[in-house]
């Protein structure tokens, strides 16, 4: 069975590959993880990305998500716990389709970031049941989009970045990171940084909507209307995404 695993950017129609598009059209059967209510308009992106851009005839099948759990005392082996269960999901939906149809699999930015895909993918094939064959097609990541809406470099002249999440910045900047993108990050985890009074944030949320909002400046300055503004998206849309550039230093982006 063919597979093609396709970055799809971070929602808007515009923002994919001519390449992703060209694998879009050899699908015959899309697997979307069903979430229930808590995405909002997040599954509308991905059917306006088909509606325009796949022509021919193909069906989706949604997979219910496996129930997570999110206060786990083992991050790291709930995730691989929820990966499996994820696995064996998609694993039971293709052994019911035809072992000659193309499935697509949309991934949201680029699957090498933070996405699970490629490994769950893995292990459908490690179980052993099916013949799979995958590809993977990269996509315009949040943090692209990010960098493009500010109109930054993100490294400093020859300088690492690092790209962390919100649960593991605490410890990144306590090691020494000091030019940092977040992502993941439902609880705004800079909050702890502020009063330290050498932090600048380039943020942006729902990068690449119509809805797309930036922030920029002072973390200590600008933490209380990235809240709003957070929230306020959350209301609207049923769901907020958020990635964020920090930089210690005198300037926000220097
Ligand atoms: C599960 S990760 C997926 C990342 C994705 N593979 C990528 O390349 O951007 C989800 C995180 O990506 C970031 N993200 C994804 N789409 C975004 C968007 N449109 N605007 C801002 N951040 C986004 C947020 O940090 C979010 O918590």
């Amino acid at each position: 069975m063919k597979i093609h695993l396709v970055g799809i950017g971070g929602g808007h129609p515009d923002q994919i590959t001519v390449q992703a598009v060209g694998k879009l059209r050899e699908v015959d059967v899309f697997l979307v993880a069903d979430k229930g209510a808590s995405v909002g308009d997040l599954g509308d992106a991905r059917a306006e990305i088909l509606r325009r851009h796949v022509p021919g005839d193909y069906r989706v099948v949604a997979v219910p998500d496996p129930e997570r759990d999110r206060k786990p005392s083992d991050y790291g082996t709930a995730v691989l716990d929820w990966h499996d269960a994820r696995a064996r999901a998609y694993e039971k939906v293709l052994l019911g389709l035809d072992p000659s149809a193309t499935v697509g699999f949309l991934v949201w930015g680029d699957p090498a970031l933070y996405d699970s895909t490629i490994r769950v993918i893995e292990r459908v094939r490690d179980f052993g049941t099916l013949d799979i064959d995958y590809d993977v097609t990269p996509g315009i990541s949040s943090v692209s989009m990010l960098a493009a809406a500010h109109r930054l470099v993100l490294n400093r002249i020859g300088g690492p970045i690092t790209i962390t999440t919100g649960r593991a910045l605490g410890s990144d900047v306590a090691a020494g990171a000091d030019n940092v993108v977040v992502m993941l990050d439902g609880h705004l985890a800079c909050r702890a940084l502020v009063g330290e009074d050498r932090w600048g944030i380039h943020w942006g949320a729902n990068l690449g909507t119509v809805d797309e909002k930036l922030v920029s400046g002072r973390l200590d300055e600008c933490i209380d209307e990235i809240d709003r503004v957070r929230a306020e998206l959350k209301r609207q849309h049923g769901w907020v995404m958020d990635t964020y550039l920090l930089r210690a230093g005198a300037e926000p982006a220097q």
